[in-house]
């Protein structure tokens, strides 16, 4: 079966992410010019749109990668973030910029800020493609921010439900007989352990 035939909506077509991806690297390149930063990309999720704006970022930069896990009871994340992977180098006096696909509850990004926080950065931002406000359970200051989308389970563009759908080249909703009986709620929560 095709991927496609499970596809409810399109809220952000290819064309669009192309063209946020472009203004959010040309900022960036301006912001950091002289300063060489550092983005830390979450895997997995993060790998399509950090390759992507990393194309778009025109001055000398570098790209590491962490990975976490996130477990709760099953129904509500309890805001415990695991480590799976860790970055590959020391942080100390570096431009750090952690780049993820969507910000939710914002409890991953304010576990990632405190743990990298110590390691005395010389400076800290978060790029975030997709900010789901609404959900957010922490305060989480998002610096370069792609799209507010609303309070929907989103899927493409290095998203996954169940690790599918990451392929998708655009950002969209699934029918709800893909999520299953289930309601949203539960659906936006991660397996316990899976890598998010
Ligand atoms: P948070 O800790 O609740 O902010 O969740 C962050 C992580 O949950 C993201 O990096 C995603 O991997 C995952 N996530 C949250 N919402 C969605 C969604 O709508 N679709 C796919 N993954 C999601
Ligand atoms: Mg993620």
């Amino acid at each position: 079966m095709a991927l496609l035939d499970d596809i409810d909506e399109i809220l952000i077509p290819a064309d669009a992410l192309a063209a946020r991806v472009r203004e959010l690297g040309e900022k960036i390149s301006r912001d950091y010019e002289g300063k060489e930063p550092l983005l830390v990309a979450i895997l997995t999720g993060a790998v399509l749109f950090v390759s992507d704006l990393i194309r778009r970022i025109s001055i000398p930069c570098h790209l590491d990668f962490m990975a976490t896990s996130a477990y709760g009871d099953g129904t509500e994340s309890t805001g415990v973030v695991r480590i799976l992977k860790d970055l590959n180098q020391p942080i100390e006096g570096r431009h750090v910029i952690i780049v993820d696909d969507i910000i939710d509850t914002g409890l991953t990004m304010d576990y990632l800020l405190e743990t990298l926080k110590p390691r005395y950065p010389a400076s800290l931002r978060v790029c975030g493609l997709l900010d789901k406000v609404s959900r957010r359970r922490r305060h989480v200051p998002i610096d370069y921010r792609g799209f507010e989308i609303p309070d929907k389970f989103v899927v493409g563009y290095g998203l996954d439900f169940g690790e599918r759908y990451r392929n998708l080249p655009f950002i969209c909703v699934l029918k709800s007989e893909v999520y299953g009986a289930r309601p949203f709620a539960d659906t936006a929560q991660p397996a316990p352990f899976s890598v998010r």
